[in-house]
């Protein structure tokens, strides 16, 4: 992508519409329908991934959890994305480097994170509609919970830290505690 300067336009709207979510204040079905997708398609990544991530734990410990994740994580995104649609994940500190978010989702994540400290009850999440190539950009808060730990935490078993350096020697997706910012859902439209 490089729609770098378009993008930062879009950290100051989101900054602007980030408490409300009021940008689509007209209300076009179209608009509604392509939120309505974005978030569909965030909840059925995160709903797919956590029941692949079970079901391997529970045939084969964590270490296998690990092997599954690395194997599907990217096909459950690709299964979700189309010519129009990008669906991923993103990070502050990844575990894949393919996930490293550009430096505008990389401002929105930082936004996140202080936003999730304020009030932890609250999901946070953003969209952005480029004006000129009407592309969609929506991003979703992904919180850290206590079942996340046994592979993002700190106290992570060693058979487990071996598996994660062999797969992902960059690793940087360690150290959170339940209710830290863990990453983020990221839904691109593109018409
Ligand atoms: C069994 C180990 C395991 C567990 C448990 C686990 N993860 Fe992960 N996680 C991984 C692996 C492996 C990757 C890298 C996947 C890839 O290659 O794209 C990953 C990647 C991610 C990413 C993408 C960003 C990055 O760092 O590359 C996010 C976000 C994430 N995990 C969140 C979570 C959350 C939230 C939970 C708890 C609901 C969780 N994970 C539980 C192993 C795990």
């Amino acid at each position: 992508m490089n729609l770098i300067y378009p993008k930062k336009v879009a950290l100051f709207t989101w900054g602007l519409t980030i408490a409300t979510m009021a940008f689509n204040s007209i209300g076009a079905t179209s608009e509604d329908n392509q939120m309505a997708q974005a978030r569909a398609k965030a909840s059925a990544l995160g709903g797919s991934l956590k029941s692949a991530l079970q079901t391997a734990i529970a045939n084969g410990g964590v270490e296998n959890g690990i092997v599954v994740c690395h194997e599907v994580a990217g096909s459950l995104a690709a299964k979700l994305s189309d010519e129009n649609w990008q669906v991923g994940r993103t990070s502050l500190k990844v575990r894949n480097i393919k996930n490293t978010p550009e430096p505008w989702a990389s401002a929105n994540l930082q936004v996140f994170a202080e936003q999730l400290t304020a009030m932890p009850s609250r999901i946070p999440e953003a969209s952005y509609r480029d004006p000129q190539t009407g592309q969609f950009t929506y991003m979703r808060a992904i919180v850290t919970q206590p079942v996340c730990t046994a592979c993002h935490g700190n106290d992570i078993q060693n058979n487990v830290m071996e598996k994660i350096q062999s797969l992902y020697p960059h690793d940087q997706a360690t150290g959170f505690k339940t209710g830290d910012l863990r990453g983020a859902f990221i839904v691109t439209y593109t018409p």
